[in-house]
C-alpha cells in the first residue's frame, strides 16, 4: 500500500464512521507559548476543553484528520527506526459529551482495532497495548511541588481491551511519563492515554528480560497509535481538574504505520523517505547501506526543513528559527562527512515537493524559497565550520584526539564524530571514539532524564537550563536581596522561565546586572557539585529549598562554586562554562508580589 492510498483509507474510513474530515492545520500553532504544531488535537484545543462549540463550527462532534507536525525535541533521536523531525499524524476526535453522537473509550478502541486489522490486515498477536496506571506522587517525581492525587488507574480501557481479546499478558501499565498525554504546552487539557505498540519481532530486540514496550534498549516495539482520552485540565500549580466534557483524541504515527505495512524496517524505508536519501546518494560516492544513521539524518533535516521554510520560517537564534537553524546547520555538517559538494540538496528538496505537492503544495510552490534559504544559511554558517575544522586540526597536530577532545567539538561546534574522523585520518591520526560516546551516552542520559517522554512544551527540558536557573536565582538574590524566593520555575528546550518573590519591576540596570553577575559565573567555569544528604543537614547547610514539607528524607543538593546551593532533584550539566551566554529575554508580573523572567542561552 502507498503512503498516499493509506493516508486515504485512513480518512475514508473515519469518514464512514461519520467523522468529517478537516485539513491540517498550519506547522505553526496560534497559541504563542508552542513552538510547532506537534500533534493533530492542537487546531481542536478550543473545542476538546469546551471553550468553543465544535457542532457550531464543524456541525459535528466526530472529527478526522491527516496533520503536519514538527517535533524539535527528537533531533538527537532522528536516523533510528521510528522517529522524524517531521511526520504526519492521522487522527479522528469525538469531542465532548452529549445524549447522543458522542463516543469514548470503548467505540475509540473498537475503531482502532477494526482499522488496523480488519482495513489494514495487521496481526492482532503482535499488538501490545499500555494503559495508565494512576498518578503517583512522591515528592521526588514532582520536584518537590506536588499535585492531587486524581487521576486513577484507567481500569476501564483493560477491560475494554481485555474484552476485544487482547489477552492480559500483552496489557502492560505505565505512569504519568508515558501515559498521562499532554498539556502541550505548560497548561491545559490532558488525559490519560491508552497506546498500541507493534511488536516488529525478536530481531529488533535487545533480548533482555524485561524487554516491551517503552524498552529503553531497543526499539523492538513501536508506539503506532495513542489513544487519550481527554477529561482534565493541568492547571498552574500543577493540579489537574475535570474538563466540563469527554474528549477521545487519538494520533497515529503515519510513516511508522507506513513502514509496517511496506514492510520496512524503518520509517527512513518507505516511500515518503527513501526516495529523498536516493536522490543524496546519487550526489554522493558513499553508499546508503553502509553510512545509513547520516543519509537518514540529512533526508529527515531537508525535509523538516522544506517544510518550515514553506510556512515562511528562516533561520535565526531564536525559537522556532532556531530549530530551524540547527537542523540546517546539522545537515550542513554531516553533508561534509559524505563530502557532498555544492548545491548538493537541489536534487533532495526537488524531490521533497514531488512526493508532497498532491497533500501540501506549499513545499513545491515555495520551492524557490526553500532552495534560496538553505544556500544563504550554508553561506553563513562557513565562518563557524571553518573555526571548528581548524581548531580540530590543531588538536589532530598533536597527536590522537581523545573522547573528551571529540565531545567537546561537538558540544561546541556540533562536529560529528564522523567528521572529527575525517579530520584526523587525513593527518593520519586517530580519534577514540569509544571515549567519545561513552561521553555523550552520559550526556544524553542526563538530558533525558530530565526530559519528560511525553511531548508538551512544558515537558522540553533542557539540564543547561536547569543549571541557569540557579545561577539565575542566586544573582537575583545577590542583586535585589535575600527576599528574594523562588515561586515557580519552567523549563523548555528553548527557555527557562523563573517566577520569585519581588514586588516591583526590575530596573534595566538591575537587569543587566542579574546578566552580567551569571555570564560571570558561567565564565568562571565552576563545577557544578552534587552531594547527597538527610534533609535536615541539608537546610541546616544553608541550602535553598522551597518545598520543604514535601521534600524526601534524604535529599540532592547542588553547589556550584560558592556561589549557589540548592535542594534539587537535577540533573545538572558538569561544569558552566557549558552554559554559553545566558540572557534575559523579558520580565513580567506573574501575579501580585511574583515578578517572571524567562531568560534563554546563546551559543
Ligand atoms: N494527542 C495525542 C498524541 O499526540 C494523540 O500522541
Amino acid at each position: 500500500m502507498t503512503s498516499t492510498e493509506l493516508r486515504q483509507k485512513f480518512l475514508k474510513f473515519f469518514e464512514k464512521k461519520g467523522h468529517k474530515i478537516a485539513p491540517s492545520s498550519s506547522l505553526l500553532p496560534t497559541d504563542p507559548s508552542v513552538l510547532f504544531t506537534t500533534a493533530g488535537m492542537q487546531q481542536f484545543s478550543l473545542y476538546l476543553s469546551g471553550e468553543k462549540d465544535v457542532l457550531k463550527d464543524f456541525g459535528t462532534r466526530y472529527l478526522t484528520t491527516c496533520q503536519k507536525c514538527f517535533r524539535g525535541d527528537d533531533i538527537e533521536e532522528i536516523g533510528d527506526d521510528t522517529h522524524n523531525t517531521f511526520f504526519e499524524m492521522l487522527g479522528n476526535w469525538s469531542i465532548g459529551q452529549d445524549e447522543k453522537g458522542y463516543y469514548f473509550k470503548e467505540e475509540a478502541i473498537k475503531y482502532a482495532l477494526e482499522f488496523l486489522v480488519d482495513e489494514l490486515g495487521l496481526n492482532e498477536n503482535r499488538f501490545y497495548i499500555t494503559i495508565f496506571k494512576g498518578t503517583l506522587h512522591h515528592p521526588a517525581e514532582t520536584g518537590g511541588a506536588g499535585q492531587d492525587k486524581d487521576i486513577p488507574r484507567d481500569n476501564e480501557s483493560e477491560k475494554i481491551w481485555l474484552k476485544q481479546g487482547i489477552p492480559k499478558e500483552r496489557i502492560k501499565e505505565f505512569g504519568e511519563e508515558d501515559n498521562l498525554w499532554g498539556p502541550v504546552g505548560e497548561t491545559g487539557i490532558c488525559g490519560p492515554c491508552s497506546e498500541i505498540h507493534y511488536d516488529r519481532g525478536e530481531e529488533f530486540g535487545c533480548n533482555r528480560k524485561d524487554c516491551g514496550p517503552n524498552c529503553l534498549h531497543c526499539q523492538r516495539f513501536m508506539e503506532i497509535w495513542n489513544l487519550v482520552f481527554m477529561e482534565y485540565d493541568k492547571a498552574q500549580n500543577g493540579k489537574y481538574k475535570s474538563l466540563p466534557q469527554r474528549n477521545v483524541d487519538t494520533g497515529m504515527g503515519f510513516e511508522r504505520i507506513c513502514s509496517i505495512l511496506q514492510k520496512k524496517s524503518s520509517v527512513c524505508e518507505t516511500d515518503l523517505f527513501l526516495p529523498i536519501i536516493q536522490e543524496i546518494e546519487k550526489k554522493c560516492s558513499k553508499k546508503y547501506e553502509r553510512e545509513k544513521r547520516i543519509f537518514r539524518i540529512l533526508a529527515d533535516h531537508l525535509r523538516g526543513a522544506s517544510f518550515l521554510i514553506s510556512e515562511g520560517i528562516v533561520p535565526s537564534n531564536l525559537g522556532r528559527e532556531y530549530i530551524l537553524r540547527r537542523i540546517l546547520r546539522r545537515s550542513i555538517r554531516y553533508a561534509k562527512v559524505l563530502n557532498l559538494t555544492e548545491n548538493w540538496y537541489v536534487e533532495p528538496i526537488k524531490k521533497i515537493s514531488e512526493i508532497y505537492k498532491g497533500i501540501y503544495p506549499e513545499v513545491k510552490s515555495k520551492e524557490t524559497d526553500i532552495l534560496a534559504v538553505i544556500q544563504k544559511e550554508e553561506e553563513k554558517f562557513e565562518k563557524t565550520l571553518e573555526k571548528g575544522i581548524k581548531e580540530t586540526s590543531s588538536i589532530v597536530a598533536k597527536g590522537d584526539i581523545s573522547g573528551r577532545q571529540a565531545f567537546d567539538l561537538y558540544q561546541s561546534y556540533g562536529f560529528p564524530i564522523e567528521m572529527t574522523k575525517e579530520i584526523a585520518k587525513e593527518q593520519g591520526q586517530q580519534v577514540d571514539e569509544k571515549g567519545f560516546k561513552q561521553a555523550l551516552k552520559k550526556h544524553q542520559e542526563i538530558s533525558r532524564a530530565g526530559k519528560e517522554k511525553k511531548f508538551g512544551g512544558g515537558g522540553q527540558f533542557s539540564p543547561k537550563l536547569h543549571t541557569a536557573t540557579h545561577l539565575l536565582h542566586s544573582a537575583l538574590r545577590k542583586v535585589l536581596g535575600n527576599k528574594v524566593k523562588q515561586m515557580g520555575s519552567d523549563i523548555t528546550l528553548e527557555r527557562l522561565r523563573f517566577d520569585f518573590s519581588f514586588d516591583r519591576k526590575l530596573t534595566s540596570k538591575e537587569i543587566k546586572k542579574v546578566e552580567d553577575l551569571v555570564n560571570q559565573k558561567i565564565k568562571e567555569n565552576l563545577e557544578v557539585k552534587k552531594q547527597e544528604m538527610p534533609l535536615k543537614q541539608a537546610i541546616k547547610s544553608g541550602a535553598l529549598s522551597f518545598f520543604k514539607e514535601k521534600y524526601p528524607e534524604k535529599v540532592s543538593v547542588y553547589s556550584i562554586g560558592d556561589i549557589s546551593k540548592e535542594i534539587c532533584a537535577g540533573p545538572h550539566i558538569k561544569r558552566t562554562s557549558e552554559l554559553g551566554q545566558f540572557k534575559i529575554i523579558k520580565q513580567e508580573s506573574s501575579s501580585a508580589g511574583i515578578r517572571r523572567i524567562k531568560a534563554i542561552l546563546l551559543y
